[in-house]
């Protein structure tokens, strides 16, 4: 039987997430949305690709929570994006009622379900939906590292004229302006880049990356990235699906690694068929800690807001 993945939101993170997950026939897809008709018809849109592009996977656009029943991976992507000019932490209270609404009915139809978070602020979120639904930390992770770090990616390939796949990097902390880039541990080929790039230009790759999301909310005005986002986010699915035991930055729920306890934030983490399967901790300077305690204070701040 093919597993299956529901999408809470049919907006641009949510559609173009189903559309990667189905050119990769990588399950079913449910795409759910309090909307009418735009799930439905984005997902009978793209089901009609399937033939074009030689996948087998059905999709689904759907209002009623009782199709996401029994899915391996729920994705919940829903809330309202930015806009020019807003910090991610600007979207706090509006998008906590609306987790709170969707994690209470994806946990009621899929109680075994791991929950991958999307929403912003992306921390705080991870943490409602944490608190919400009650599953164990395992199956509640949330999307940021693989999203800053392809970003930073992105910058250190273009800056060197090499290719994309040569490059690994590592964006910890949080998913905001207190993210913590870690040059040390991003490489080119297995060299670090600390020794390709000087050190002042290095500093402008990662406020680029810190400022990455702003950057594209500037340029689309109404709504903020997405291909980038849905990319990120199908790439913990694929790991949990095909329980590949692959280590990816993730927002996860802390228990005294990296000596921060009880609050969601990025650190390396291992994605298999159980979702969270180990917190791998690197030792860091003392700098570098003390920007990811930094980072883990503002998910603080914003938790109390919400008091989750
Ligand atoms: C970004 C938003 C989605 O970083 O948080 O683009």
């Amino acid at each position: 039987m093919r597993k299956k993945v529901s999408i809470v939101g049919a907006g641009n993170v949510g559609a173009t997430a189903a559309h990667w997950i189905a050119s990769k026939e990588l399950a079913d897809v449910v795409l759910l949305d309090v909307v009418e008709g735009v799930p439905q018809g984005k997902g009978l849109d793209l089901l009609e690709a399937m033939p074009i592009e030689k996948r087998d996977c059905q999709i689904l656009g759907t209002n009623d929570y009782a199709d996401t029943a029994n899915s391996d991976i729920v994705v919940i992507t829903a809330g309202i994006p930015r806009k020019p000019g807003m910090s991610r932490d600007d979207l706090l209270n509006t998008n906590y009622k609306i987790m709170s609404d969707v994690v209470s009915k994806v946990a009621a139809n899929s109680p075994d379900c791991i929950l991958i978070i999307v929403s912003n602020p992306l921390d705080a979120m991870a943490q409602a939906a944490f608190k919400q639904s009650k599953f164990n930390r395992e199956r509640v992770i949330g999307m940021a590292g693989v999203l800053d770090s392809a970003r930073f990616r992105t910058f250190i390939a273009e800056e060197l004229k090499v290719s994309v796949e040569n490059v690994t990097a590592f964006v910890l902390g949080g998913h905001g302006d207190t993210m913590v880039p870690l040059a040390r541990y991003s490489t080119v080929a297995g060299i670090p880049i600390t020794e390709l790039i000087p050190a002042e230009r290095l500093e402008q790759l990662i406020q680029r990356t810190r400022d990455g999301g702003a950057e594209i909310v500037k340029y689309l005005k109404t709504g903020s990235a997405f291909y980038a986002p849905s990319a990120a986010a199908v790439e913990m699915v694929e790991a949990i699906l095909k329980d590949k035991k692959k280590i990816l930055p993730c927002a996860v729920y802390l228990q005294g690694e990296y000596g921060i306890d009880g609050y969601y934030i990025g650190v390396p983490c291992k994605l298999g068929s159980r979702g969270l399967e180990q917190i791998v901790e690197i030792k860091l300077t003392p700098e570098e800690d003390a920007a990811l305690k930094k980072s883990a204070a503002a998910v603080k701040e914003l938790c109390a807001v919400i008091g989750v």
